[in-house]
């Protein structure tokens, strides 16, 4: 789950700021800060898309791409920022420490420049007024510095997704005026030190996609200002330490999937009235979830599959909120799928996979509002057939009902041209596959009591392996 980040708006709203300002005034920049730049450009090997193009010695540059200035001629901000998903737009090289020169520097950007290498860079050190740093998503690595906490005027530090190891630093403590840490997506261990407790403006906190092990230490007490707390994909154990409870109410996101924490899901949680989204996924919670998380009526995203947890599950209160929920995985018999879950007007993803579901799907009434995106409830019992609830779902992209009792007739089902992922295995399916299953990204038909010659499709022998009498290509020819 991408928490929303406030911080680049409020950037881009300095930047454009700045530029208009810049457009008013007509002096050139300040020769320290054009050298500084030019040097940096100068150990940049790749850079093509030309990102760097209007960076040209002699030409103001206070006009450069990604440049912002203020004061007349002082170079205020450096914003390079690249689309993560256009691979062909990248920078390689590494961060010149001439940058040093530009002594009024405030803000540092570099997002998604995907191939920068070299270390944490020391010319943040030597820039007085520096208050924010943006290093995202490249390839610098090693340590962090056990002196990063001389940025002490610092309001945003995020080096996520990049290959730093090593411990956190101690000096960390001093950040006392973060707002925003995010140190994801790195190679970091070891466990969170308590100093962390000292950063008590922070609103966003972001460890999460590290190797960080040990308990979660109990250092929440002063951060009542925590909107954002992200510590998926680790390995922290133990159980939730009690200070998380004074995170109420303003914690929005709670996001500690993927790691092997213990113990029960406190009912302190009811009083999270801001949460939005709860992920607990993939650990090994367990006892029942309490009754009183009928009072987070505005929760948006639930997340609690793979635990150990057990019935009843409670009737939660989330109709005109919930956007999406995912029970699987753990030791719930629900039986049917609940009426506030197929009531919740907006639900757009359903994972109830090995709920103990034993209904037909020809009792579930689909509603009129919103239409589903993905549903998952495999491994469960139900029975009956999916063919009206494909033909009335049409912007469905995911159906997985893999292990399960349906039983119908595969010539009769169709399908919206959004659907992606078609997994039927492991049911009581019969009849013939037909063409129209070849548009999809992932199908899986194995396991059912299909006939007949196979249509033309790009799919693998195991997707239609362990049927009664299907032949032709990947299987073997049809005999006759
Ligand atoms: C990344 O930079 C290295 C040199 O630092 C270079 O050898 C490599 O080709 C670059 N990778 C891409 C995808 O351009
Ligand atoms: C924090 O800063 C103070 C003052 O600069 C320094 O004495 C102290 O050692 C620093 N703390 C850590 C943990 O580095
Ligand atoms: C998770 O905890 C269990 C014991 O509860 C332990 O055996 C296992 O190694 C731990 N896994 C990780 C990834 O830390
Ligand atoms: C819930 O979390 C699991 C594992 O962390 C993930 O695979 C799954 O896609 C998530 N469910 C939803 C609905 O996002
Ligand atoms: C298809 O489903 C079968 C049975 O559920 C499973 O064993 C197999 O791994 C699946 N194959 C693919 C390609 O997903």
């Amino acid at each position: 789950m991408n928490s929303p980040s406030f911080h680049h708006l409020f950037i881009f709203t300095v930047v454009f700021f700045l530029r208009c300002l810049n457009l008013t005034t007509a002096a050139t920049c300040h020769p320290n800060d054009e050298s500084g730049l030019l040097a940096f450009k100068s150990v940049i090997t790749e850079d093509p898309s030309g990102i760097l193009n209007t960076w040209k010695k002699g030409t103001d540059c206070c006009s450069w791409d990604g440049v912002s200035c203020s004061n007349g001629n002082r170079v205020v901000v450096l914003t390079i920022r690249i689309e993560p998903h256009d691979a062909d737009i990248f920078l390689s090289g590494t961060i010149s420490p001439s940058l040093a020169k530009l002594q009024h520097l405030e803000g540092v950007v570099f997002i998604n420049l995907k191939n920068i290498t070299g270390p944490f860079p020391s010319f943040l050190f030597r820039l007085p007024h520096l208050k924010y740093v943006y290093l995202e998503n490249s390839r610098l690595s090693g340590p962090l510095p056990a002196n990063i906490g001389a940025l002490n005027r610092l309001d945003t530090l995020t080096v996520k997704g990049n290959r730093f190891s090593g411990s956190i630093p101690s000096s960390i403590s001093n950040l006392t005026r973060l707002n925003y840490l995010n140190l994801g997506g790195n190679l970091l261990s070891g466990t969170i030190p308590l100093g962390i407790t000292n950063l008590k403006l922070l609103s966003n906190l972001n460890l999460d996609d590290n190797r960080l092990s040990g308990t979660i230490p109990d250092i929440f007490k002063s951060m009542t200002k925590l909107r954002i707390l992200t510590l998926s994909h680790n390995g922290f154990s133990g159980k939730l330490p009690p200070s998380i409870a004074s995170l109420a109410p303003a914690l929005a996101f709670l996001e500690l999937s993927q790691n092997n924490l213990s113990g029960s899901i406190p009912s302190y949680l009811s009083r999270f009235t801001s949460l939005d989204t709860l992920d607990l996924s993939k650990n090994h919670f367990s006892g029942t979830v309490p009754k009183s998380l009928a009072k987070l009526t505005k929760i948006a995203n639930i997340n609690l599959s793979h635990n150990l947890l057990t019935d009843p599950f409670p009737v939660l209160n989330v109709k005109n909120y919930i956007l999406s929920l995912d029970l699987s995985y753990n030791n719930f018999h629900m039986e049917k799928i609940p009426e506030w879950v197929t009531s919740a007007s907006l639900l757009s993803s359903l994972k109830l996979a090995k709920c103990g579901i034993k209904m037909s799907l020809d009792e579930w009434k689909t509603r009129q509002t919103d239409l589903y995106d993905s549903i998952d409830l495999s491994d469960n019992e139900i029975s009956g057939s999916p063919v009206r609830f494909l033909k009335e779902e049409v912007q469905l992209r995911e159906f997985q009902m893999s292990g399960n009792k349906l039983r119908f007739d595969l010539r009769k089902l169709s399908f919206s041209k959004t659907l992606e992922t078609l997994d039927l295995s492991t049911n009581l399916v019969f009849g013939k596959v037909s063409a129209s299953v070849a548009g999809l990204k992932t199908l899986n038909l194995s396991q059912n009591h299909l006939c007949g010659k196979l249509p033309a499709t790009k799919f693998p022998e195991s997707v239609f392996a362990g049927n009664d009498c299907l032949c032709g290509s990947p299987l073997s020819h049809c005999k006759g």
